[in-house]
């Protein structure tokens, strides 16, 4: 008679084992990311692949696979909803997905991967896509040979897709992104024909550096953000990994002459940031204490980017810290003629650097080439061509150059396929969950008006957060706000807040 409790230890022991060694691996990710001497790359390279191919042989231990065929049909597993049972459930869906990929081939990608952003860089630099193109068809090659080991019925994509959103399909997104497209063409033309144009020159006066990280430090930790338990760092290409229960890594990098890049990034970060830290502890190492998907990731940091931080009551309240911070920049500029430049709309090349209106379209263009490289109806060495017509079809815009077009985004040369989507259905998880805290707490704006953040971060934390993975992103959006995901609170936040600022 084995018993099923001791069983269901063994495998969380194992679970929580696989997290620390996961952990380890991104610990030199972020090191390779921010502190490394570029001639420690080749083996550096090595040791993240070594480290790829370790926790991929936990995680498909045969054992695994034992325990989970007694655990499954024992009463442990029975609600879904339940601690145990939630945990066996994503166990096994993972399981099954990672036994279906070979070892040798988790260890090519992951060598290829950090290989692909080490030329990557290079041809960045360089403003020569060549430079990255073998790289980049290897990594293409290995992630088609990965969707056939995974399988699927429709595309290739669906289970790259599944990587980070799980449970979400191809079709659906496809559907949702149109219907967003289709509401948001309107709006920006609306925009463009508008004449009341804000003047965002004055984001491009000096804003010392120094001062831009203080300030931006400040207001990370007014929104929440423990800085016991998490860094702010510099990088090339921003972004938060959480590396344990009290250590939550953000980075940004600073340029002078544009403060809305390191402000709003840091701001999105930090919305990253409070979701890792807000994940429930007791369960660390477990589903149960891990994020739900990138969608729910990326609706956290894009409420606190846009929703709060690029509302007018937030800078009431930040506004004369600011001018404090910068004097030569803001000492007598207007809060509305600031509120007018952080909310300027108008289609531009980078999509870090994109406004809140057009940045859906910068993902829509990623979304569709992405899919066509995957399923072979596009080339590599034709994607720079493809790139600029997009941009041109759909920003009415060619970038100068593949420096500042194709070579922009670091997530082809991670391997990162299927990651894009997710930025977008963040903005639209984002819109919904805001507007339904603003139905819960009354008038976040007045909040807001007097500094106060902690209701909405611990509406969030109660609501999202602490619940980890006990639901998909679909059942979580329907359980606190009572609908499936659709374009519709996002549209209309726009229009509302959009409309005033240019008189529509
Ligand atoms: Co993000």
């Amino acid at each position: 008679m084995t018993d099923i409790n001791a069983t269901y230890q063994l495998l969380c022991d194992q679970a929580r084992e696989t997290t620390m060694l996961a952990r380890i691996q991104q610990l030199l990710e972020w090191d390779e990311q921010t502190k490394m001497p570029k001639a420690g790359g080749p083996y550096r390279a090595e040791q993240v692949a070594y480290m790829a191919g370790l926790v991929h042989k936990k995680r498909t231990a045969p054992e695994i696979g034992e325990w989970l065929e007694q655990l499954t049909q024992s009463p442990l597993a029975a609600d879904l909803e339940s601690d145990t049972g939630s945990n066996l459930h994503h166990l096994r869906r993972d399981y099954n997905k990672k036994t279906k990929l070979p070892q040798s081939l988790v260890e090519q990608l992951a060598k290829a991967c950090t290989l692909g952003q080490q030329a990557w860089i290079e041809a960045r630099q360089a403003d020569d896509f060549k430079k990255f193109q073998p790289n980049l068809e290897e990594i293409i090659r290995l992630k088609r040979e990965e969707a056939t080991a995974l399988g699927y019925e429709k595309t290739p994509y669906d289970p790259l897709l599944d990587d980070y959103e799980p449970g979400e399909s191809t079709e659906n997104v496809a559907r949702i992104l149109s219907e967003l497209r289709d509401a948001l063409v309107p709006l920006v033309q609306a925009i463009a024909e508008s004449s009341q144009r804000p003047d965002a020159s004055l984001l491009a006066r000096s804003y010392p550096t120094d001062a831009q990280k203080s300030f931006g430090t400040e207001a990370a930790r007014a929104i929440g953000f423990d800085f016991n338990a998490g860094r702010l760092d510099v990088t090339a290409h921003p972004f938060m990994t959480g590396l344990g229960p009290g250590d939550v890594r953000m980075t940004t990098r600073y340029d002078e002459h544009a403060f809305s890049d390191a402000f709003f990034g840091i701001l999105h970060e930090t919305g990253h940031g409070l979701y890792d830290q807000g994940l429930p502890r007791e369960h660390y190492g477990l589903p149960l204490g891990e994020d739900v998907s990138l969608g729910i990731h990326e609706s956290q940091s894009r409420m606190w980017e846009n929703q709060v931080g690029r509302s007018r009551a937030f800078w009431e309240h930040f506004f004369p810290q600011a001018q404090a911070a910068f004097p030569a920049a803001l000492k007598n500029v207007a809060i509305d003629d600031f509120y007018g430049a952080i909310n300027d709309v108008r289609p531009s090349l980078i999509r870090v650097e994109a406004d809140e209106v057009t940045y859906n379209l910068h993902i829509l263009i990623r979304f569709e080439l992405e899919q066509a490289l995957i399923e072979d109806r596009l080339q590599v060495a034709d994607l720079p061509g493809a790139w600029n017509e997009k941009y041109e079809h759909y920003l009415g815009i060619t970038p100068p150059s593949d420096a500042d077009g194709v070579l922009q985004d670091v997530h082809w040369s991670a391997g990162l396929f299927g990651y894009f989507p997710t930025y977008a259905l963040g903005n639209l998880y984002a819109a919904q969950f805001f507007a339904q805290a603003e139905g819960d707490l009354g008038d976040l704006d007045k909040q807001f008006r007097q500094g106060k953040f902690s209701p909405l971060r611990e509406w969030l934390r109660k609501n999202i957060h602490a619940q980890g993975r006990r639901y998909t992103a679909a059942q979580l959006a329907l359980r606190v706000t009572g609908s499936t995901l659709s374009h519709e609170s996002l549209i209309r936040h726009l229009a509302s807040k959009y409309g005033k600022i240019y008189g529509l």
